[in-house]
């Protein structure tokens, strides 16, 4: 950790008045190379865009935008103009239109993470390119058995999705459920990851950083430093947090309250189960439920060892300033007082979850996650391509026009995960979701449903798939999305 510097303090406001604390809640400092960013403000949740009798109609326009972090101007790129984009809320049921446009100088399009909803035409098809200048229409119905829960939207257009989400494009999107949970209130929490440069512009990554997955110099909550939220002792609160980061993976902590999750990705768990901590992988969610408990304390990152490049680069320079070695960050302040509320009413069980074992597997596939030496040899090389490592999925780096994977539509799979890199990679599919029964030599006693499932260095996972409701064509990737836009993504038609 730095020391702080009287700038540090002056943002603090504890300049003169025993600012020899360091760690205390009060001081609001980031602890990266990068500029100093002051915060502490208030939360502020994304504008919220409401269904009404089953339809939610909504515009959403990609633009250059200039915002503030922290105590800084920048100028990012941004749905709507605001950093997060609006939260999108709606029912199982419920019709989604969206005309989107591209303000951008750079082509891009939308994917709707999570959602069960078909990848045909004007849905959720990630095939589509939006040129600068142009519009789109998109529709997306869920179907009335929808999983409630916390999605999210952001850019899919190939070749782009990372610099366009590190640059701030992503939203959240909420499934309500079938009859409301007793709790105080409810909070989005979209945390991302930004780099600017000196003059508020965003930063370029270097190859590097391209290759390892960039992890933004700032962490954000809803496009803030460090907010706090304020609540009573007693109050529950319901807390539906996105990991919009393009490649930082969060391992979340809360100490000194009293912590449950609720759900992961989609659905309800049956029974919230107590935690201490929850790791999501780059695209995943979780939603916890917190029973505020007099005092103060911070939701924390801790860096997460997510492998690295070392062993590949022969002299394990890129572990040098690995994700993993950092200090644990502060994402956001909550400040428990007052007087005690009305007790609430118990959190009533979830639905059971649907278990796939024991339904006919109609398939078996092993995709292996791998990373290679581009054409020229050494990545270490000057300037053209040839010299990158070659991200790719059984050997092939993504080709829109290939089919990878043709499924039947109706069917279930069985999909080994296999991954031969000294670097985890966070496998994502469209549409269907997964369920986990096995990783590595363990098996998962529980179903566990999840849409980002990660597979450590060296590691495997096997996951059952029902590819049911929608037939069509889409794509599964890994969600550190540089690595998806460098090939690691393939595609799967089930028909
Ligand atoms: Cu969140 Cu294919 O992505
Ligand atoms: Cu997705
Ligand atoms: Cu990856």
């Amino acid at each position: 950790m730095s020391p702080l510097t009287r700038r540090q303090l002056l943002a603090t406001g504890v300049v003169g008045a025993g600012a020899a604390a360091t760690g205390g809640v009060g001081l609001w400092w980031v602890t990266t190379d990068g500029p100093e960013y002051s915060g502490g403000a208030d939360l502020v949740e994304p504008e919220e865009l409401t269904s009404r009798d089953g339809l939610l109609e909504a515009e959403l326009t990609v633009a250059a935008a200039r915002v503030r972090i922290g105590d800084r101007d920048a100028t990012v790129q941004a749905f709507n103009g605001s950093l997060p984009g609006p939260t999108l809320r709606v029912s199982p049921g419920d019709t989604i239109r969206v005309v989107m446009t591209n303000e951008l100088e750079s082509p891009t399009n939308l994917h709707v993470h999570g959602l069960h909803v078909s990848p045909r035409g004007r849905g959720d098809n990630p095939f589509r390119s939006i040129a600068p200048g142009e519009s789109a229409d998109y529709e997306f119905t869920l179907p009335d058995d929808h999983a409630p829960g916390t999605y999210w939207y952001h850019p899919h257009r190939h070749g782009h999705v990372a610099d366009q989400v590190a640059a701030g494009l992503y939203g959240a999107i909420i499934v309500e459920d079938p009859a409301p949970l007793p709790v105080t209130r409810e909070r989005t929490l979209v945390v991302s990851d930004i780099s600017l440069d000196g003059s508020g512009a965003l930063a370029e990554p270097g190859r590097m950083e391209r290759m390892m997955g960039r992890e933004g110099e700032v962490v954000l909550v809803n496009g803030q430093v460090r907010p706090t939220i304020s609540a009573a002792p007693g109050d529950r609160e319901r807390w539906r947090i996105v990991n919009a980061c393009t490649a930082r993976y969060l391992d979340l902590s809360l100490a000194g309250q009293d912590v449950r999750l609720l759900g992961r990705d989609l659905g309800r768990l049956p029974s919230p189960e107590d935690i201490t901590a929850t790791v999501l992988a780059p695209g995943n969610r979780v939603e916890l439920l917190v029973e505020a408990r007099e005092g103060s304390s911070a939701l924390v990152a801790t860096p997460v060892d997510r492998g690295g490049m070392g062993s590949m680069m022969g002299g394990g320079m890129m572990d040098d300033d690995a994700p993993g070695d950092g200090e644990p960050i502060d994402l956001l302040t909550l400040a428990v007082s007052g007087t005690k509320g009305e007790a609430l009413a118990a959190v009533p069980e979830g639905p059971a979850l649907r278990d796939l074992r024991g339904e006919k597997i109609d398939g078996r596939r092993t995709l292996d996650f791998d990373m290679a030496m581009g054409r020229g040899g050494s990545m270490m090389g000057d300037g053209d391509d040839g010299g990158m490592m070659a991200f790719t999925i059984n050997g092939e780096a993504f080709d829109a026009t290939r089919t990878d994977i043709s499924a039947k539509a109706g069917s279930v799979e069985e999909w080994t995960l296999t991954n031969s890199s000294p670097m985890d990679h966070p496998v994502h599919l469209h549409v269907w979701p997964m369920q986990v029964i096995e990783e590595g030599q363990d098996r998962v006693a529980e179903p566990r449903w999840l849409d980002v499932v990660n597979v450590p260095a060296s590691g495997s996972v096997k996951v059952l798939i029902a590819f049911d409701t929608f037939s069509g064509r889409t794509v599964y990737h890994c969600h550190i999305l540089d690595h998806e836009d460098q090939g690691m993504m393939g595609t799967v038609a089930a028909d």
